[in-house]
């Protein structure tokens, strides 16, 4: 088969396609031939060495993916070949070869139906942000039903994904999203204002718009300077729901703003769910149902015979 490999934890701009092997599925395993695999910030990090997972070289990475079924190890009897189906989770692109090929031997446990009236570009590039985004907006057994909920990186596949959920939950949802040419894609989502966290005055736009409400939730994708920033907009025991860190580090940040307010940080890891993810993309797909959502694709990339789709 064809696939992207990379020899070297250098970089996902050195990925090559080149000709490997087929995979042969082992028992209770099934091989997909692939229609479309998403492009995770986690593939980029995984490439550049600076993830936990440091699997074999070369590697194929890609975790999302969906797909058609060619064949089957013994024990595998839910997906028939000629089945369509998408990866839920799992160590695709991760600790074993991924999605950025024309096959990939999959679980069966991991593997998904694609969701009613959606495209196979739609069920590749969503398992993964909606349930990081569930896990995000859920993990907090105290977040009150009326909810204010700030969330980073809006425009990004977990922010789209919170947004979503966010809405579809009930709550009052606030995007953080760099320039305004995204703003109005996110606001036919749901999400009661927008914000540029370039604008000096955003702070002061949101304070206006919650009159005596605080944010009681962030979800932060980006990290960096903004994190303290963050801080700042939390009432009472406030929580951020700490997912990514695209901007870096957070610079001088005082233990002091936690205590004052008695705020919560909590890291969320989409990894260490298992047996949740399937409880979590069900949950997902009711809620998205709820208010006929589906995911946004922003790009679809095609490669020769190979269909690339990042959400
Ligand atoms: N903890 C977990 O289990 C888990 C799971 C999935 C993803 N993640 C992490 O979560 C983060 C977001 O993932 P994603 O799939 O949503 O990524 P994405 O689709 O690439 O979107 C991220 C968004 O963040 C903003 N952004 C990007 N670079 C930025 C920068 N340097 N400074 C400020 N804002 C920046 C952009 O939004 P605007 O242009 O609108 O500002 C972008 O659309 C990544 O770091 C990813 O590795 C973690």
């Amino acid at each position: 088969m064809k696939a992207w490999i990379i020899e070297r934890l250098d970089g996902i701009e050195k990925a090559r396609l080149t000709e490997v092997a087929d995979p042969v599925p082992a028992a209770g395993e099934v091989v997909l031939r692939l229609t479309c695999a998403a492009l995770n910030p986690a593939d980029r990090y995984l490439a550049e060495g600076q993830y936990p997972a440091k699997p074999p070289l070369p590697h194929i990475l890609g975790r999302d993916g969906s797909g058609t079924v060619v064949s089957s190890g013994a024990g595998v009897q839910d997906h028939l070949p000629g089945q369509k189906r998408a990866i839920l989770r799992g160590g695709m692109g991760v600790s074993r070869w991924g999605t950025f090929a024309e096959l990939v031997a999959v679980p069966a446990e991991s593997l998904i139906e694609i969701p009613s009236g959606w495209t196979e570009e739609q069920a590749a590039s969503a398992s993964l942000v909606y349930v990081t985004a569930f896990q995000a907006l859920t993990q907090w057994e105290d977040l009150p039903a009326q909810s204010v909920v700030l969330v980073t990186g809006a425009s990004g596949g977990v922010g789209v994904a919170s947004t979503q959920l966010g809405v579809a939950m009930g709550y009052t949802v606030i995007g953080l999203s760099r320039g305004s040419e995204k703003h109005a894609a996110l606001r036919s989502l749901g999400a009661a204002l927008l914000l540029d966290p370039a604008d000096a005055q955003w702070h002061k736009t949101l304070g206006e718009f919650l009159g005596k409400r605080k944010v009681n939730l962030a979800i932060d994708n980006v990290g960096g300077p903004l994190f303290n920033q963050l801080i700042a907009t939390l009432g009472n025991r406030g929580r951020i729901s700490v997912v990514g860190r695209l901007a870096g580090e957070v610079p001088r940040f005082n233990t002091a703003a936690p205590f004052f307010r008695r705020l919560r940080i909590g890291g969320v890891a989409v990894g260490a769910y298992n047996q949740e993810s399937r409880h979590a993309w069900k949950s997902s797909l009711d809620l998205l149902n709820k208010t006929a959502a589906r995911p946004l694709i922003d790009l679809v990339a095609r490669i020769r015979s190979i269909v690339y789709s990042a959400g």
